[in-house]
């Protein structure tokens, strides 16, 4: 789909069956919202945020905008981040002061590494948290808390996360034949089914036998709370990832209608994008019933997903895709 298509209604009037892949072509045609800095020289800094009201004035300056964007090449693979202790002596103390830890940590500790949707709890501790809703862990090959975040958005009712390296033993610790074995390095993702802070990080190991578990690296982060519910709309109701959705039972065709992708340029917050999505859909469903197809009824959206697509954990825009059943 083009991008001047795409920004005309008309072509998601279309009955045929659509890809409901994510359509990076657009995304990477759409302008790019320029990363502004917090100031440094002033005491108080404030920034004017568009009302949502007036997302119904991006959403028809969207139908219109033609500017030609420059296409970045921006979809190219992550670099993936494994670092395990590489250590002469095998202690716990060593485990604790290894500096590539402590960089690993900081570094998903500032804005480019905070998963979205997600805000930091702590970073760089030396305990992970304890509390009263373990929802279960996962061993991570590679320090990323976007994949321990999509972890935690996988499961219903998981508020929060920490991601650490844990010092293990390599063998059962066993007082008679091997009482300190030799160590290896876990990555470790727990999903937490309350908010998390640094008074819940408070597990800072454990003995077995000679062996000293430790724990290096931890971050915590607790998800952001919905968006507010849209007019006309019921919800929203969280979901672990977009959804590709099935062809009705009944009647056996696409309910898949399309989809919007807003750039932060044009929408500034995630919320903003939620309305602007909600209102294309309406404009959307008034659009199709008074251009009705040949045969059959015009498409009424039913149902929106809108989500935050990044590059490299950098937030581009809002996509929104539009379903003619709930
Ligand atoms: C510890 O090692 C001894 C000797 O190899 C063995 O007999 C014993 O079963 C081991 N204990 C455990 C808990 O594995
Ligand atoms: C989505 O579903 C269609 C058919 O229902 C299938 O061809 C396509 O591979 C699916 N895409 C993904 C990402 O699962
Ligand atoms: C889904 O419906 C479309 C028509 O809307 C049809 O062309 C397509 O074959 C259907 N897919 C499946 C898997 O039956």
């Amino acid at each position: 789909m083009s991008r001047s298509n795409l920004l005309t209604f008309s072509a998601l009037a279309l009955a045929a069956p659509k890809p409901q892949d994510i359509d990076f072509s657009l995304v990477d045609a759409a302008p790019d919202a320029d990363p502004a800095a917090p100031l440094t020289d002033v005491t108080v800094d404030t920034i004017t945020i568009i009302p949502s009201t007036a997302m119904v004035t991006v959403v028809a300056a969207v139908v219109t905008d033609v500017a030609s964007a420059q296409k970045r090449d921006f979809w190219e693979s992550l670099t993936i981040l494994i670092l395990t202790l590489n250590s002469p002596d095998d202690s716990d103390t060593s485990f604790l002061n290894y500096a590539p830890f402590k960089v690993a940590s900081s570094a998903a500790a500032t804005q480019s590494g905070i998963p979205q949707g997600y805000s930091l709890a702590f970073s760089n501790l030396q305990a992970s948290s304890q509390t009263v809703s373990y929802l279960s862990l996962k061993i991570l090959s590679k320090y990323d808390p976007i994949v321990c975040a999509s972890y935690c958005d996988q499961l219903d009712g998981c508020v929060a996360l920490n991601l650490y390296f844990e010092r293990d033993p390599s063998l059962n610790p066993n007082a008679t034949s091997c009482a300190n074995p030799k160590s290896l390095t876990n990555i470790k993702c727990v999903r937490w089914g309350v908010q998390i802070t640094p008074d819940t990080a408070i597990n800072d190991g454990q003995w077995g036998d000679n062996f000293h578990v430790v724990i290096a690296g931890s971050n915590g982060y607790n998800k952001n709370a919905a968006p507010c519910s849209q007019p006309g709309f019921t919800g929203p109701v969280e979901l672990g990832g977009a959804i590709n959705a099935t062809n009705d039972s009944a009647t056996n065709t696409n309910t898949y209608m399309g989809y919007k992708f807003f750039s932060f340029s044009q929408i500034q917050t995630y919320d903003n994008g939620v309305s602007a999505c909600t209102a294309a859909y309406t404009s959307q469903t008034g659009y199709n019933s008074r251009h009705p197809p040949a045969k059959g009824n015009p498409a009424v959206c039913n149902q929106v997903v809108v989500y935050v697509l990044s590059n490299n954990n950098q937030p581009q825009g809002n996509y929104c895709s539009m379903y003619s059943e709930a």
